[in-house]
């Protein structure tokens, strides 16, 4: 694959992304997320905003999986077939959460989005490092969230969109599985893909810590980003191991989420002792 070029590409705190995708004027486009107005309460307003988010997150992987397959024109020929079933299943995403977005009457623009997850992916310059972090990293991340939402939405009253996340999730965990399927394989055939994870993995890191909130920085909503409610998403084990991670890669996910969670304790604790 060519090298990105510098057009291509936008500088966020000191981190170097790719540029954004093209959007249709109706959208505005943020670049931090302090200038989303995402909600943390299930509000008529918050209900929309889900959706909305929602919404264009899975127009983000259309993009990323149709770029992917444009800038990896010699990949195996069952992994294209992969990619482009997974950007037919993405734009069938889109449609089902625009359909039920206006049916609660919400539309297209409603909210601010942001495309951070195209931004990071489509940096990464070989094809193991693209589906280990769309795939495998952001999907696997969306299985844990949908099994979460489906049951607040069913908690709020709303069936109706419980069961299409709950159809959304069914596709994602395939998705995830091709990826680690892929990426074992790709492995095995070649040692060196191994450092390309480890690279793919390392720009995550360092990209999430420099756009990473500062402690009590607020959303254009009025929500506290670093507030406890956006630490509350568990391990979906079960579908976890259906979509390919080990049992031993399962734990380690527990395993980090607890020392979030003790993190987040301490945190609010200082923080309500100090006001205190
Ligand atoms: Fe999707
Ligand atoms: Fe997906």
């Amino acid at each position: 694959m060519p090298p990105v070029k510098p057009y291509d590409t936008k500088v966020m705190r000191g981190v170097t992304l790719r540029a954004d995708p093209a959007r249709e004027s109706c959208f505005k486009v943020v670049q931090n997320a302090t200038e989303l107005a995402d909600y943390a309460d299930m509000s008529p307003t918050a209900r929309r905003q889900r959706l909305h988010k929602h919404m264009h997150n899975e127009m983000q992987s259309i993009e990323m999986a149709a770029q992917t397959l444009a800038d990896f024109p010699d990949a195996p020929w069952e992994l294209r077939m992969g990619l482009a079933r997974q950007c037919w299943d993405e734009t069938r995403h889109v449609r089902i959460l625009y359909k039920r977005l206006r049916e609660i009457g919400g539309w297209k623009g409603e909210f601010p989005v942001m495309n951070y997850e195209w931004s990071v992916t489509c940096m990464m310059d070989s094809i193991p490092a693209r589906i280990a972090i769309q795939n495998r990293t952001f999907e696997g991340g969306e299985i844990d969230l949908l099994r979460q939402l489906t049951k607040s939405w069913s908690d709020a009253g709303d069936e109706c969109t419980a069961e299409l996340l709950e159809g959304i999730l069914s596709d994602e965990i395939q998705h995830v599985r091709m990826a680690n399927v892929w990426l074992k394989r790709m492995q095995q055939d070649d040692r060196t893909v191994l450092l390309k994870l480890a690279g793919a993995v390392n720009f995550l890191q360092r990209v999430t810590k420099a756009l990473e909130p500062e402690p009590g920085e607020m959303n254009a909503a009025g929500v506290n980003l670093t507030g406890f409610e956006h630490l509350e998403v568990l391990a979906n084990v079960e579908d976890r191991l259906r979509a390919g991670f080990t049992e031993a890669e399962v734990n380690e996910i527990i395993r980090k989420e607890n020392e979030l969670r003790t993190a987040a304790a301490g945190q609010l604790r200082s923080l309500s002792d100090s006001a205190g």
